[in-house]
């Protein structure tokens, strides 16, 4: 997608192949600067800290972090401790443990000395295939915005939460791929976009790239949803998600399971837009399986933006030394989720719909 009306990836390698460069999203949208990747430990910093986040992209950066590891070392056991490392930046994310596998099992009947480079390509590759299968997804999803704007005649109100556009993808984003194709086919739209506190990946990322693609979009708080859905202002929901299970729990960023709720209680249509590494087929109970992140209390007593003068700060929203917790990821049990609009198609979110879509995958797990 594009910034400035410059093509852009999220994730990209330098020129000489020495490194890769990724957008500084902890930045955005204040500043737009690019960040070098080029070791192990710069990968794993940078998943970690956010500065590249989004199920999908934190997979893709972990691939390239490892193939960069490779290069020092690539012997069995530097293997093994380079994906141990990386594996445990960020633990909801089940695409992180995908690619890691999947570098893995690429290089591992390789020599030492060939695996750096087989590396390398493998996360090219995964970076291809994430696009690829984002475009699935718009191809997927976007007949689902064309009916509704058929069945209303109107612009149609799409309400998303925390970022699986583009930003948090290799590209086009997962909730916001058939967005984008429908805004682009002349389907008239807007995004509801929840600001998604503690980090407000919403405010600052999804309303970001939504406005660099001339996507009409309206910032709301997070506390929004349910009035907005009541009224009758929410026409569909669509999130992206970390892991979703064989019978189609959801986990998405915090906050998500709410608007869930208050879909249903309106009928509101609830989709999660989903590509097949984010499936995790060994676990069936998201609620009881899935790891969720806890992440600083500071993310919540403090909050980041740009004061009047320009600077960028981070301020206090509450008293010094209140205790805050944190948890950055909510289960969304399938029973909520109207369908997954997935790289193979829409598919309703329970086991059998599932290994129907996804055969084998979702069999031999
Ligand atoms: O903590 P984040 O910003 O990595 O959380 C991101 C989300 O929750 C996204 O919705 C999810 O990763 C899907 S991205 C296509």
């Amino acid at each position: 997608m594009k910034v400035d009306g410059r093509a852009y990836r999220s994730i990209w390698p330098t020129p000489s192949g020495d490194a890769v460069e990724t957008i500084d999203q902890t930045l955005l949208p204040h500043r737009f600067a690019t960040r070098r990747i080029d070791s192990l430990e710069a990968a794993a910093a940078a998943i970690k800290t956010m500065v590249v986040r989004g199920a999908p992209l934190i997979g893709a950066t972990a691939a390239y972090g490892l193939a960069l590891a490779l290069r020092r070392s690539a012997g069995d056991a530097a293997l093994e401790a380079a994906c141990s490392a990386l594996a445990a930046t960020r633990p909801t994310a089940v695409n992180l443990r995908h690619a890691l596998d999947d570098v893995r099992a690429f290089v591992a009947p390789l020599p030492p000395s060939g695996r750096a480079a087989a590396a390398w390509a493998r996360a090219a590759a995964i970076c291809d295939e994430d696009v690829a299968l984002n475009r699935r997804i718009g191809e997927a999803g976007l007949p689902l915005i064309e009916a509704l704007h058929r069945k209303l005649a109107r612009p149609i109100n799409i309400l998303t939460h925390c970022n699986a556009g583009w930003l948090a993808t290799v590209d086009w984003g997962t909730a916001t791929a058939p967005i984008y194709m429908a805004h682009d086919r002349g389907v008239p739209l807007r995004v509801f976009v929840d600001e998604t506190r503690p980090r407000n990946q919403g405010a600052a990322l999804t309303a970001f790239e939504l406005g660099q693609h001339g996507v009409p979009y309206t910032v709301i708080v997070d506390n929004a949803g349910g009035h907005l859905m009541q009224r009758g202002l929410v026409d569909m929901v669509v999130v992206g998600a970390d892991r979703v299970t064989a019978r189609g729990d959801a986990a998405n960023k915090i906050g998500t399971y709410l608007k869930a709720l208050a879909a249903r209680a309106n009928g509101v249509p609830f989709y999660v837009a989903v590509p097949s590494p984010t499936f995790d087929w060994t676990i069936v109970d998201g609620v009881a399986e899935i790891p969720i992140e806890e992440r600083p209390a500071e993310e919540v007593t403090h909050v980041v933006g740009r004061l009047d003068d320009s600077r960028v700060a981070r301020v206090a929203v509450a008293p010094a030394g209140a205790e805050a917790a944190n948890p950055a990821f909510d289960v969304t049990p399938a029973e909520l989720i109207d369908g997954l609009i997935t790289d193979r198609g829409v598919f309703a979110a329970n086991a059998t719909a599932l290994a129907r879509g996804f055969g084998q995958a979702a069999i031999s797990a």
